[in-house]
């Protein structure tokens, strides 16, 4: 017997009934968002009384305290899923003291978007260093053996375990360890539940590659980089390696793993989800900084239909397996889809 969709006689099977009119497609999408799968990134500003534009994105601010809560508050209301909290301290050192200060701006504005907020939506922490040292890497720095300066993995987790429990203290609900270094989930589990906080869960960026995509992020946190982050972060050209950070930090106590960035490396996030719905851990994907301007920069040339591609690539992030998404465009594609 010949199976139906091989039958070679044009009129009998036709896949375009399917396609024939809104109802019927809505009713066979096999992909569909909902704003609680949308994570909406922020920045909170030290020192600032009102919201500061971003060039480099369009409609993203870096948020003064107030502006903060407000947008959160905002964002509670359209039903996204949780709000990741970056820092943008006045002032950096060489070990980033204000990330694990509880007066350090990231600790303060967690602090104040969870009294807003409570458990109306999830809040989360970047957990992360660069946005805190003076050198711009995401770890602390030491001298080899030849006397280059790098970054020290070991004595980096150390600051991470102090941070987290500064994080979990100022009332996050989950952190997001984002420095690649090796070993972090496993250490910041542990710190955390020594400091009593076995309820505040680890979103590990499993799958980060060292990204040009990255870009417009830079501007936004102001950071003072120079050179790369290609020891510690991913190189583009590798997928299997991921599968292995991913077993890695699931291994380590990770409760989600994402994927970073998200569009140009939905192969990965395929592969990732995989190995992750094995172990029954579910996915996350990071549409960067860089996705968001390209839409943007193309949008603003007319080129692009922006709402349009907008849906299309946060469909296509979830399609490629994402259970949660982290997009600039969280709050205002849940507004979209409350309708
Ligand atoms: C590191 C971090 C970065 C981003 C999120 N966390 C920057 C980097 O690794 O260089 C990028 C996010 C974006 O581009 O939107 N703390």
């Amino acid at each position: 017997m010949t199976p139906p969709d091989t039958d070679v006689r044009v009129g009998r099977v036709r896949p375009r009934r399917l396609r024939s009119s809104a109802a019927m497609r809505a009713l066979v999408a096999e992909t569909r968002l909902h704003p609680s799968d949308l994570i909406l990134p922020m920045f909170v500003r030290e020192g600032v009384d009102l919201p500061v534009p971003i060039t480099s994105m369009p409609g993203v601010v870096q948020h003064s305290l107030d502006s903060l809560v407000v947008a959160t508050r905002e964002a509670a209301d359209a039903g996204v899923g949780g709000v990741m909290l970056f820092g943008v301290p006045a002032t950096r050192d060489a070990v980033g003291s204000a990330a694990d200060h509880p007066d350090g701006i990231l600790n303060v504005g967690l602090a104040r978007v969870r009294e807003a907020v409570g458990d109306d939506t999830l809040v989360m922490a970047d957990l992360c260093l660069d946005e805190f040292t003076d050198h711009g890497h995401c770890g602390v720095l030491t001298t080899d053996a030849r006397g280059a300066t790098v970054v020290d993995n070991d004595a980096t987790l150390e600051r991470y375990a102090a941070m987290a429990c500064a994080q979990a203290d100022a009332g996050a609900h989950v952190l997001g360890p984002s420095g690649m270094m090796d070993g972090q989930i496993g250490v910041v589990r542990d710190a955390l539940d020594a400091h009593g906080r076995t309820d505040v869960a680890v979103l590990a960026y499993a799958a980060k590659y060292s990204s040009g995509f990255y870009g417009p992020f830079r501007e936004a946190v102001e950071s003072t980089l120079e050179g790369d982050r290609s020891t510690y972060q991913q190189d583009p050209a590798n997928l299997s390696e991921s599968l292995r950070e991913a077993r890695l930090d699931i291994e380590e106590g990770a409760d989600i793993v994402m994927v970073k960035p998200a569009l140009p490396y939905l192969d990965v996030l395929r592969a990732v989800t995989e190995v992750a719905h094995e172990a029954g851990v579910p996915t996350s994907a990071y549409q960067v900084s860089g996705e968001y301007a390209q839409i943007e920069a193309a949008a603003a040339q007319g080129w692009i239909d922006r709402d349009r591609v907008v849906m299309e690539a946060l469909t296509s992030i979830k399609r490629a397996g994402a259970g949660s998404i982290l997009t600039y465009y969280a709050l205002e594609v849940a507004r979209r889809l409350q309708g």
